[in-house]
């Protein structure tokens, strides 16, 4: 393997396997996205025009223009802070999406992890170095599926900091109740935001940050001119007005009973790690090599846990599908767990439910 920092859910893909690897929402984009889309390319001769895609996203956040920036997705706002930046001392919380440290190694920064604890992953403010002038966290995390409560994100801010929280996933959550989006009273707090989960956009690039605005014209310096496609920026518009924001909350509503379905489905023998919120889970099975393995003999894509710091090869991650895909992986799975346990599998209802590890 490569540098396991660089290693990503759609490496785990292959022709003819069920993607349980990448948590992109399934059916996405919707049709009247894909309008939008084709729609945009008349306009392509021309160079693009960002300001209305700012204007709504601003809008959408209750932020003033000059406090957002457009990206090629939440992977280009890392890169522009890590190049925008000079932290003396950058703390990285982990297990985490990798891409913040990589972008923060490659620009030539030492990165410190702060790893969290074992069974919930939770966040403990008082653990984070006073004197760290970059914080770097996820919320909710991938790979853990934690939300972390808004307020000990928040304690984390404060003047001679940047505190960036990577809300890629904050749209997954109904109502995004830990999300800082709109916050402009804390010191240096840089939001990531990801368009690409949700609205299944991850091959166009589309994301933003927001952030103070002398911070956004910092990372602005660093990127090259004409940073988003006009169908991209289209994509910006189309998914942050109050309609798509709506639409995007009942899909995490959904989400919701389609991941508990899931995890009722899962077979004994298979920890549930953390208490999951977003639209992916993970998991800690024995064996975890050999059972991923076997998944991928049986058709099934999910996404190794031991690349992420602070996790195993006994961790998995698995999306969130509809209850019927979610029922058929967990019956492959008890079947690779229990082998003398003759199939078919009978589905949620006679399998004991799985509970989070920290309430057993
Ligand atoms: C937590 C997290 N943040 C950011 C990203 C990058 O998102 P984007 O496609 O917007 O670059 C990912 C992609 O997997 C992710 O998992």
């Amino acid at each position: 393997m490569t540098d396991p920092l660089l290693h990503h859910g759609d490496d785990e893909l292959a022709p003819g396997l069920v993607d349980l690897a990448v948590n992109v929402r399934t059916g996405t984009p919707p049709p009247w996205l894909r309008e939008v889309l084709r729609a945009a390319l008349d306009g392509v001769a021309a160079y693009p025009d960002a300001r209305p895609a700012r204007a709504a996203v601003a809008a959408a956040h209750g932020r003033d223009p000059a406090e957002v920036l457009l990206t090629a997705g939440a992977a280009e706002a890392f890169v522009l802070a890590a190049r925008a930046l000079a932290p003396r001392r950058a703390v990285v919380v982990h297990p985490s999406f990798t891409e913040p440290e990589a972008a923060l190694r490659a620009a030539g920064h030492p990165v410190e992890r702060l790893l969290l604890d074992p069974p919930a992953y939770r966040l403990d403010p008082t653990a984070v170095p006073a004197d760290a002038d970059l914080v770097v966290l996820g919320n909710p995390t991938n790979p853990t599926s934690v939300l972390h409560p808004h307020r000990d994100v928040a304690a984390l801010a404060r003047t001679g900091r940047v505190l960036l929280v990577d809300e890629a996933f904050a749209d997954t959550v109904p109502g995004e109740p830990a999300s800082l989006a709109g916050r402009t009273d804390l010191p240096g707090l840089l939001v990531v935001r990801s368009l690409t989960k949700t609205w299944g956009l991850a091959g166009l690039r589309v994301g933003y940050a927001l952030a103070p605005a002398d911070l956004v014209a910092a990372m602005a310096a660093a990127q090259p001119h004409w940073p988003l496609s006009t169908p991209a920026l289209a994509a910006a518009v189309a998914c942050t007005t109050e309609a798509a924001r709506a639409e995007a909350d009942a899909a995490a509503r959904e989400l919701a009973g389609h991941r508990a379905a899931l995890l009722a489905a899962l077979p004994p023998g298979v920890a549930v790690v953390g208490e999951p919120a977003s639209s992916f889970v993970l998991l800690r099975v024995a064996g975890g090599a050999r059972v991923r393995a076997a998944l991928r003999d049986r058709g099934w894509a999910v996404r190794r846990g031991d690349t992420f710091p602070g996790l195993s090869p006994d961790h998995l991650r698995v999306a969130v599908r509809d209850p019927a895909t979610s029922r058929a992986f967990a019956a492959d799975l008890a079947a690779i767990l229990c082998p003398e346990i003759p199939g078919p599998i009978p589905t949620t209802t006679s399998l004991p439910a799985a509970v989070p590890e920290e309430h057993r």
